[in-house]
């Protein structure tokens, strides 16, 4: 395993709140080079760099940078946004949080650094409501770097100018999603949007816009630094780079840790976390939080980037890593993450509002039936395969993830009566 710090490295090495400690260690230095630098030839080297979207989807940054900085605007009134998704609500993730609180600053440049490359002039963070120190240290990093002159008029003296404004998310999981989180944005209630149109297209107000995740952005400073070569180094072929862990359950010290994309959920368990809790057998782990997988021993070695585990029919989303020892009970994990769907679920279209209800009457039923199991677990995957097909956003097309993998992996386990766990023990 090969531990390399990119987002994190200045993480718990330096004051948050000073800028000056931040430009201590090499802080700014890429925002000046990318300004001398074109934006063309900026996106063509995150491109080259390989550097997919930590956000969950990994779509390649460089590709979203290239078709945001190139599509046209259809209103006489043309503006490119930026917004930094900051939401971090999947069960089980807590790494930009560690990023904002730690090292603001590192996510303002990679802002700033974006924003130059598509050439958007305003940018938004939205944050996460109910992370106030969050949102205090970039609130205080904004003004120290709006003070140094790296953010607003006339950047550095470039003539490159752009600003940056915090928005508050109200605790909602869908709006973490970025059409609907466009929406929120807005003022207007948070319901999703069709697409195409995607945002590079028509994001905020109609306007071309990149939306990227905390970390995904904190990965730009260090690639403008070093080169696409250089991150490319790093990680795997196809999902090169470093990736934050968040690593929490039956193990002993449960945490964060940035690593190379490649390392095995093995070694993330214990080298990273300390092992088993109490020395008790592995059983499985949720990969991605609500809308990922369980993944159960015979995988424990298998590679955490996105391709390798999308070979195995799992996800690494955002990197969040829940793990289960003996002890815990499968259809208990499976009962909190359907009733999580059933109370994010914002009712807009008939599959998923109704669906997600009818998820929790089957889960009710095998909870305590004591025959026909199987036919309560063949249910639930058909109608969680049916809302998949026929929901209108990607919430009502997670369910399935989490079923399915549950019911290949362990099927057994959830035709035995005694499968439940009450949270009340
Ligand atoms: C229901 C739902 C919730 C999401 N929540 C978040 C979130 O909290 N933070 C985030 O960065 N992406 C979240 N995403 C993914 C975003 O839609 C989007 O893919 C991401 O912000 C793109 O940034 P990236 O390319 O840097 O990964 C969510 C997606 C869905 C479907
Ligand atoms: S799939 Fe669910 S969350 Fe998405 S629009 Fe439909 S009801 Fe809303």
């Amino acid at each position: 395993m090969k531990a390399h710090k990119i987002a994190l490295r200045n993480v718990g090495e330096i004051n948050p709140a000073s800028i000056q400690d931040y430009m201590d260690r090499g802080g700014y230095e890429a925002l000046k080079k990318a300004l001398h630098t074109s934006p063309e030839k900026v996106i063509h080297d995150i491109i080259q760099s390989g550097l997919r979207g930590r956000g969950g989807a990994g779509f390649s940054t460089g590709l979203k940078k290239k078709y945001t900085s190139e599509a046209a605007c259809v209103l006489l009134e043309c503006m490119h946004y930026i917004v930094c998704n900051a939401d971090e609500g999947e069960p089980g993730t807590f790494k930009d949080r560690i990023i904002m609180e730690g090292d603001p600053h590192l996510l303002i440049e990679g802002m700033v650094i974006a924003a130059y490359a598509v050439g958007a002039e305003q940018g938004y963070i939205y944050i996460r409501g109910e992370y106030h120190q969050s949102i205090h240290m970039v609130r205080k990093a904004l003004a120290h770097a709006h003070a140094r002159g790296f953010l607003g008029h006339n950047i550095l003296g470039t003539g490159f100018s752009m600003d940056i404004e915090i928005k508050l998310g109200a605790g909602s999981y869908l709006c973490g999603e970025e059409l609907t989180l466009l929406e929120s944005l807005e003022g207007k209630r948070g319901y999703p949007r069709i697409k195409p149109p995607f945002p590079a297209e028509s994001g905020l107000f109609g306007m071309p816009t990149l939306i990227n995740n905390v970390e995904t952005l904190s990965h730009l400073p260090a690639i403008v630094i070093n080169g696409a070569h250089w991150y490319r180094g790093l990680g795997t072929e196809k999902s090169p780079g470093t990736k934050i862990f968040t690593i929490s359950g039956d193990v002993n010290s449960p945490g964060y840790a940035e690593v190379e994309m490649g390392v095995s959920l093995k070694e993330l368990i214990y080298l990273v976390a300390g092992g088993m809790k109490d020395g008790k057998p592995f059983k499985a782990a949720l990969l991605g939080g609500a809308a990922g997988t369980f993944v159960p021993e015979s995988l424990l070695d298998v590679s955490m980037d996105f391709d390798a585990l999308k070979e195995k029919e799992a996800v690494l989303g955002s990197g969040a890593v829940i793990v289960m020892s003996k002890d815990q009970s499968i259809l208990t994990m499976l009962d909190s993450i359907l009733r999580f769907f059933e109370h994010e679920s914002c009712g807009k279209c008939v599959p998923c509002r109704v669906g997600t209800k009818q998820l929790m009457v089957v889960l009710e039923k095998l909870k305590g039936a004591d025959n026909k199991r199987p036919d309560h677990i063949d249910s639930l995957v058909y109608q969680s395969e049916l809302m998949a097909k026929t929901s209108l956003c990607p919430l009502g097309q997670s369910p399935v993830l989490a079923i399915k993998s549950a019911v290949r992996y362990f099927r057994d386990e959830l035709e035995k009566p005694e499968s439940f766990q009450s949270r009340c023990q």
